[in-house]
């Protein structure tokens, strides 16, 4: 039989996707699964996106511009205009998602072998477009005693080599839920400008931030412009993860210009979802206020129930919808798999995201879990119940 590739053999499955077998079989069983493992919000689409698709008349479903269309881009500056982000359209290539502006920010950038340092526990996939990439990953713990905050910028110099191309950082972070302050921005900042790197941004969750904090983009520090690379998607932000729409944005005109290239490589991003997402930039404010009262108020339901339990820790988030939770067990892996196999409450267990996944340093995040906090606050309530009662029953076997 011919072979497959090497990069394809070292290509990481997702780390939740080996427990989807026991969370069908629970099913089967007839037991409810509480999913507290996915990023799927449950927040509706902003009715002026579905409208738009609904109500259009397109005969031809053509390509369209490979950079996404123009009036699109407009508007997507000016939507960064009003976060005080100056770009221009030609600074914007729509994408099929942020996932694929990942994986042209590091095509753009980066060749076989070089290394990207990345903070941990990062978004999983950062590993898959790597990987990809031909890019090797280079991990910087950071520490769930200080809630995930930015590991000092010494830490970062020790990992710096000759093979160092760039920085990758998620604001406010997947899985970590911290929102990086302006202060370790700038630092951040120094320190590429400094060493010559690029410095990948990947601000999908930028409204979603807690108490009156700002989001500070990448894209706002003066003299960045030739480092500063921003991946961005509609997904969260207008809870349209299906549209499969994001962009890449850097004012460093020879990253959009090679960028462009792997974009015309596939043609151009989907042009329905373009039209729904130009129209999702007309969202009201009044929805996102909703929506960040709603997460804010999840997101407090689920830490006071957590740290109600024993041997508990949970670094607070400050912005997206994530948060990481240590457990009193030695493999939150192991556990996850018993939760769904061999626990149940009144007929109910829970689906979490074992945290080793998230870190590529091995042995980290071993006794951690990522929790989602895409419920309604009731089921998050019944699920840290749940939980509670199956760490009782799994630590005394
Ligand atoms: C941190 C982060 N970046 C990027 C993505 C990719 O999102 P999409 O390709 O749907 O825009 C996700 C999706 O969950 C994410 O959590």
């Amino acid at each position: 039989m011919p072979s497959i590739s090497n990069k394809g053999r070292h290509m990481p499955a997702s780390p939740i996707r080996k427990l989807v077998p026991y969370a069908e079989a629970a099913k089967k069983r007839g037991t409810h699964v509480i999913h507290l493992n996915i990023g799927q919000p449950d927040i509706k689409t902003p009715k002026v996106a579905l409208d738009a698709v609904r109500n259009h008349n397109i005969e031809v479903l053509a390509y369209s511009m490979t950079e996404g269309s123009e009036q699109y881009r407009e508007k997507i500056a000016a939507y960064y205009a009003k976060k005080d982000i100056q770009v221009s359209a030609k600074e914007i290539i729509v994408t099929t998602g942020g996932s694929e502006a990942l994986s042209f920010a590091m095509g753009t950038i980066m060749d076989a072998e070089d290394e990207i340092i990345i903070p941990e526990p990062f978004y999983a996939n950062y590993n898959g477009f790597a990987t990809a990439a031909g890019v090797n990953v280079v991990p910087i713990p950071s520490s769930i005693e200080t809630n995930f905050a930015l590991p000092p910028i010494a830490e970062f110099e020790k990992l710096i080599t000759s093979k160092t191309k760039a920085i990758l950082i998620c604001n406010p972070g997947n899985p970590t839920g911290y929102l990086y302050s302006k202060e370790e921005i700038l630092q951040l900042a120094e320190m590429v400008k400094k060493h010559n790197l690029f410095l990948i941004a990947d601000e999908v969750y930028r409204e979603f931030t807690y108490e009156g904090r700002t989001h500070y983009s990448i894209l706002q520090v003066e003299g960045l412009e030739e480092h500063a690379i921003v991946v961005d998607s509609v997904s969260k932000r207008y809870s349209m993860c299906g549209a499969r729409i994001g962009c890449l944005v850097s004012k460093n005109r020879e990253v959009i210009q090679t960028a462009l290239k792997f974009a015309q490589a596939r043609l151009s991003p989907p042009t329905f979802a373009q039209i729904a997402s130009e129209a999702a930039l007309e969202t009201p404010q009044e929805y996102f206020d909703a929506v960040i009262e709603e997460y804010v108020s999840r997101r407090n339901v689920l830490i006071s129930e957590l740290q109600k339990l024993e041997g508990v820790k949970v670094a607070v988030p400050q912005g997206a919808f994530y948060c990481v939770v240590e457990l009193p067990v030695e493999d939150a892996d192991d556990f996850a798999q018993w939760l769904l196999e061999d626990f149940e409450l009144d007929g109910n267990t829970v689906m979490v995201a074992p945290a080793a996944g998230f870190y590529a340093t091995p042995g980290l995040g071993k006794n951690q879990i990522r929790i989602a906090y895409v419920l309604e606050k009731e089921q998050l309530v019944k699920a840290v119940q749940i939980l509670g009662k199956a760490l009782t029953k799994y630590n005394a076997r």
